[in-house]
């Protein structure tokens, strides 16, 4: 039986850990390790993050709102997948590809590392990224739970 929930925000920084929370709240339905929360929880703020300080940076661009969008797919067995859609309607990036690199940022004044991308697809079991630049950036990602557990059982049984 998959869920689903439709989140939309306001694009500032004080709504971050709300919107981290409120997805690690709906993922719960599928029952995951702490360290699987906090991996959702990490690349949920990131995404968030991303869409406040580059996004909407200049005051151009209209109605500063955040989509969220996550659904889960149960597997027959234990645990699942938590599919997570967060979408803005900000300036878009000129280039995806040098954007995922590590250490990419075209805010190295600010103290940005331009490690967000690299965190969301390391702590992510999969992970795309659409913009149009004056359109907007839609980041996709999934995280698989229910695989550590998996793992430890059958270490256990070996
Ligand atoms: N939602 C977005 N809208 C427009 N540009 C974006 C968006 N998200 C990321 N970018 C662009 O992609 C670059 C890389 O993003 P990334 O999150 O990897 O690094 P960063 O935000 O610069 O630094 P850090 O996340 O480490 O603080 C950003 O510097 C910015 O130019
Ligand atoms: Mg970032």
């Amino acid at each position: 039986m998959s869920n689903y929930m439709k989140l939309e925000i306001a694009a500032k920084s004080e709504n971050e850990g709300f919107a981290r929370s409120a997805v690690a709240a709906f993922a719960l339905g599928l029952n995951p390790s702490i360290s699987e929360l906090s991996d959702i929880k990490t690349a949920v703020s990131e995404a968030v993050t991303n869409c406040v300080v580059h996004a909407y940076a200049s005051e151009r661009h209209g109605e500063r709102k955040i989509l969220i969008e996550c659904q889960t797919e149960k597997k027959q067995t234990e645990g699942g997948f938590l599919h997570i859609t967060i979408t803005d309607y900000g300036c878009g990036i000129e280039d995806v590809d040098k954007a995922v690199l590590p250490f990419f940022t075209t805010l190295s004044a600010d103290e940005r590392s331009g490690m967000g991308f690299t965190i969301m697809q390391t702590f992510m079991s999969d992970f795309s990224l659409k913009s149009e630049k004056g359109k907007g950036t839609i980041v996709k990602m999934t995280k698989e739970i229910g695989v550590e557990k998996e793992e430890v059982r059958e270490r256990a049984d070996a």
